[in-house]
């Protein structure tokens, strides 16, 4: 397993937001987890990327306890996340909040950065060059000089995408990417998603869009109320009756 929870624990005072939840994601897989709202759903995804140190169990990552390491420090380890509202640096261009991603692999020491050596001259290349790579994966090179907030939301959604892979992780997790898209973009989201497995990454997806989930993922926990309450394949999870009874009202399934 790549990226492994053994019975995580989250309690916010009375409220246990996540509870006692173990599960195991398969290294080149894309996996979503799912649950109606207040699940413990970005809860749990806070816990993976440092956010929150869970009130109990481990988190493991190629087998090693990462449980309460920093978000970069966890980054650095190489799980990559995007966030439920949009966290861009609005103000800077496109090009440079994929830079911004890059940052926990930049070499370049404090004396070389202070003198400008040729060896950071040849970083800062390579580094252009690579998020202008990410930028033709998501058709959003050719607006990389703009201020990123003049981006349509939808494609707001894909620059966090490309700036969360930019650190090259072995795996990324993200938080309802598709929340905001058309169904144009939403349609595109599920090739990008494969896509980015294609480049050797491990994909968790949390998303409202059933369908998106169902089409994307080929594998899916479910969260109730904090606890897992089933996985399986899209289709054992669709008709799991357990999965049927928490979102009865949710019009979401
Ligand atoms: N920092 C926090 N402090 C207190 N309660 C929180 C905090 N973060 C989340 N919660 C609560 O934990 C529960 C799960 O929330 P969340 O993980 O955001 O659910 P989801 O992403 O599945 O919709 C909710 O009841 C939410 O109000
Ligand atoms: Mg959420």
């Amino acid at each position: 397993m790549l990226l492994e929870t053994m019975g995580v624990t989250m309690r916010f005072g009375g409220l246990t937001a996540v509870n006692d939840v173990t599960l195991g994601i398969e290294k080149g897989s894309i996996c979503g987890l799912i649950g109606p709202n207040g699940a413990g759903k970005t809860t749990l995804f806070n816990i993976l990327s440092g956010v929150y140190k869970p009130t109990g169990g481990k988190i493991l990552f190629e087998g090693e306890d990462i449980t309460g390491l920093l978000p970069f420090k966890v980054n650095i380890k190489g799980i990559s996340r995007t966030y439920q509202t949009i966290h861009l640096f609005g103000n800077m261009t496109v090009l440079e909040n994929v830079l911004i991603g890059m940052h926990p692999r930049m070499k370049t020491g404090f004396w070389q950065a202070c003198f400008r050596t040729q060896k950071q001259r040849d970083e800062e290349k390579e580094s252009i060059a690579r998020a202008e790579d990410l930028l033709d994966f998501v058709n959003l090179r050719e607006k990389k000089d703009q201020i990123s907030s003049s981006l349509s939301y939808g494609e707001q959604r894909l620059l966090e995408i490309v700036r969360a892979m930019a650190s090259s992780p072995k795996i990324i997790l993200l938080d309802e990417p598709a929340a905001g898209m058309n169904s144009r973009e939403k349609m595109d989201l599920n090739d990008t998603i494969k896509k980015i497995r294609d480049r050797s990454m491990t994909v968790l997806l949390v998303d409202h869009d059933m369908g998106l989930v169902m089409k994307a993922t080929d594998y899916i926990f479910v969260l109730s109320f904090g606890k897992k309450i089933a996985e399986g394949s899209p289709s054992e999870v669709k008709n799991n009756p357990d999965v049927i009874a928490a979102y009865l009202g949710d019009d979401d399934l």
